[in-house]
């Protein structure tokens, strides 16, 4: 039996992680810690919570004397990291949030792990779920390999880079035995409404505007979450020590015909008349640093360890619609109290 740790399990992907391995390892423990920022929700997990093999701590991976007693305590086996903070219109505003949590909240993590098994590294693993963002843009053609340079142009990309880092140089200089993986954009359920597919879902069903910034030419690659937590499963049991992984489903879409799709299933799901939704979509000021494009070269985790995509973006995107359709408690939950402010403040400022 392992003791595994998965931080930030309260989250969007960490909860689809969470249970992915509750329900298929029932002889391993899985540990979730997560802060419970704004971002974090343990109705995400309502489902797996009462299971034996699971157990859920609340601490912040920046508390250094509260993660050191945690590991020592539980002597995890495993680390899955996904703890950080992820948007990155907030990291304009507020960059020293992201150099706090993704690169010292993870220091902090690779350090309690080195002090528990430092020279015992056997049957021992650190996994860091990082995002090809660091990477930096692509222009119209190639794809990110997991040997293209860095070059992040976010604070949000700069951050996860850093610890990126940190964590390779963990198993440089300890031995620690690590595996990272970059994935491209995720979307599907428990997605938080800030992200631009749920923020579109959220306001076709609330009749507001769907903001698109720029000219909305920009491209990224998209990849259902539950592909995401079943890649994440092969890395973590069957990837190579010191290897870093690409995941993405070769699948991508410009961000207005990406809206222009969601707003067609979203009319014909809604039974109101197609061009309703599209009429809401309106253009507005640019992100500063806007990435052009994003694309995963996944060849590698398919040759290797023969994962694959399980289902269309098609598909993905009427599960999506009908998972916030039918949870639109959680979607009124998650947008009350501080997300209004903060919709304000960033739409405000963004306005054309
Ligand atoms: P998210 O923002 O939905 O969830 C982050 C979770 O981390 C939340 O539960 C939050 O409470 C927790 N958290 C934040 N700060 C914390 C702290 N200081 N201590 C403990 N917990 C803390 O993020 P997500 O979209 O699920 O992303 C998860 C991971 O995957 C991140 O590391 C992100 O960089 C990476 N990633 C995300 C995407 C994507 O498309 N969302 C793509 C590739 C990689
Ligand atoms: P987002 O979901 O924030 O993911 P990321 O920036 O990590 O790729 O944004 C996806 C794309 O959509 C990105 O090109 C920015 C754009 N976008 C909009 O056009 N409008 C919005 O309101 C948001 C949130 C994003």
């Amino acid at each position: 039996m392992k003791k595994i740790l998965i931080t930030g399990g309260a989250g969007f992907i960490g909860s689809h992680v969470v249970r992915q391995f509750v329900l298929n390892y029932p002889n391993d423990h899985i540990y979730n810690l997560d802060a419970l920022t704004y971002a974090g929700n343990l109705a995400n997990l309502s489902d797996v919570e009462a299971l034996p093999n699971y157990t859920f701590v609340k601490a912040d991976i920046t508390d250094e004397t509260l993660i050191n007693n945690l590991f020592e305590k539980y002597r995890f086996d495993a680390v899955l990291h996904l703890a950080a903070e992820s948007h990155v219109d907030r990291s304009i505003s507020d960059p020293f949030s992201f150099v706090k949590t993704n690169v010292l909240g993870t220091v902090i993590l690779l350090q309690a792990f080195k002090n528990i098994w430092m020279g015992n590294w056997e049957g021992k693993r650190f996994y860091h779920i990082s995002t090809d963002e660091v990477y930096g843009s692509l222009g119209e053609t190639g794809f990110f390999t997991e040997t293209t340079p860095y070059a992040p142009n976010s604070p949000y990309s700069a951050s996860k880079a850093s610890s990126d880092h940190f964590v390779r140089a963990y198993g440089e200089t300890y031995g620690m035995p690590y595996v990272i993986s970059n994935c491209s954009n995720n979307y599907g359920p428990n997605h938080f409404p800030e992200k631009l597919i749920p923020l579109c879902i959220h306001n076709i069903l609330n009749n507001q505007a769907l903001p698109i910034y720029g000219d909305g030419k920009f491209i990224r690659d998209w990849l259902y979450v539950i592909d995401h937590a079943k890649a994440i499963d092969l890395v973590f049991h069957q990837g190579k020590n010191s290897e870093t992984y690409n995941i993405g489903g070769f699948n991508e879409w410009t961000n207005i015909d990406l809206v222009k799709l969601l707003c067609q299933l979203m009319d014909q799901k809604l039974g109101k008349t197609i061009g309703t939704s599209e009429s809401l979509i309106t253009y507005v000021t640019d992100r500063p640093g806007h990435d052009l494009r994003y694309a995963i070269d996944a060849r590698k985790i398919n040759t290797e360890l023969g994962w694959k995509p399980s289902v269309t973006f098609e598909q993905g995107l009427v599960k999506t619609i009908n998972w916030f359709m039918d949870n639109q408690n959680w979607l009124e939950n998650v947008t009350s109290g501080a997300y209004q402010q903060y919709y304000k403040e960033q739409y405000n400022l963004i306005k054309k």
